[in-house]
């Protein structure tokens, strides 16, 4: 393909991905409907032990996140990037309620539907909540929110996310949210920590083959998106973690010498037996690096909210 121009970013993004070396995917491309549908039965594996730590970490320390949120002030608007379904944040939200807290929320999400999902749900548990819900990219909704920013911002980014940013780029991210806000602004960030590397590895290697078809959807979705032929049974879904880096990486294995025709590319992609296609990075962290991130972007790290296990923590941090 000589000429890209006209193409979709997804369409641009795969022929990317699948012309250099080795192949990847991105993982940002995971969330379709399907995808999205796979991913709540992920939060709710056994395996998967991020979900149920944060949910712990809420539910049991719900009354000192909102002292640490409150400080000396009297209000707060909690905004929130990637809300999806908001079954964490209800946690908060409820108890913040249940104590006639003045708070406002601002969900924000690339997908107006996730947004109407929960604006609905929020609506029935808390006609009251006051819920501004901003659909777009974080950073064009955080300049928004600035626009009529008159109280201190607590900004959730919960679940890892930072996560499956790709190599070196969670640093960049951070410096430019801390950007975004302002002197005494929080931000509660939920990091994935370091342990046992079994534990790590089993969670994205289910004994029920969900996370393998959570990964094998994104081949599919190019199948009916971009019109590709790829031969779903023919990949092999592969996790590795390494100790040292703190990277469980996802692979898609070719299990046969084969080639892939695009049709929104015009390209055959050729896959020799055994080759990888990298789909996703899911860091793990030390606290250490945690600290130094914080710093690094302008913040001070007010506390660390970890779960009995120490497998995750809610580390909150002020803009200085
Ligand atoms: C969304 N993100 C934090 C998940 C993770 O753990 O990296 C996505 C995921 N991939 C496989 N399982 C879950």
């Amino acid at each position: 393909m000589s000429e890209t121009t006209g193409l979709s970013t997804f369409a641009k993004d795969v022929h990317a991905g699948l012309t250099s070396t080795p192949k990847c995917l991105s993982s940002k491309y995971f969330y379709d409907e399907t995808g999205d549908q796979l991913f709540q039965t992920i939060m709710g594996l056994d395996e998967y032990y991020l979900t149920r730590s944060e949910f712990e970490i809420f539910e049991n320390q719900k009354e000192e996140i909102l002292k640490s949120f409150l400080g000396n002030d009297a209000s707060f608007n909690l905004v929130e990037l990637g809300a999806g379904d908001g079954t964490k944040t209800k946690v908060l939200i409820n108890y913040f309620a249940k104590n006639k807290v003045d708070f406002s929320y601002s969900p924000i999400d690339i997908s107006q539907h996730v947004l109407d999902l929960l604006l609905e749900d929020l609506q029935k548990l808390n006609p009251k909540l006051k819920v501004n819900a901003i659909q777009g990219d974080y950073f064009d909704a955080l300049a928004k929110l600035n626009e009529n920013h008159f109280q201190k911002e607590v900004v959730l980014f919960l679940g890892s996310n930072i996560g499956n940013f790709s190599n070196g780029s969670a640093p960049k991210f951070l410096k430019r949210l801390g950007d975004n806000l302002s002197p005494g602004d929080l931000l509660l960030i939920g990091f994935d920590l370091m342990k046992d590397p079994n534990v790590i590895l089993n969670a994205y290697n289910d004994a029920s083959g969900i996370t393998k078809a959570f990964n094998l959807n994104l081949l599919d979705r190019i199948n009916s998106e971009l019109g590709a032929n790829f031969d779903i049974d023919s990949f092999d879904h592969f996790p590795t973690y390494n100790p040292v880096t703190g990277e469980t990486r996802s692979y898609l294995i070719s299990t046969k010498k084969q080639e892939v025709f695009i049709e929104a590319t015009g390209e055959s992609y050729a896959f020799d037996i055994w080759e990888p296609i990298h789909m996703e990075v899911s860091q793990k962290y030390s606290m250490n690096t945690i600290h130094q991130f914080a710093a690094q972007a302008g913040f001070k790290v007010v506390k660390d909210f970890t779960d009995e296990n120490n497998f995750f923590v809610d580390s909150l941090w002020e803009k200085i």
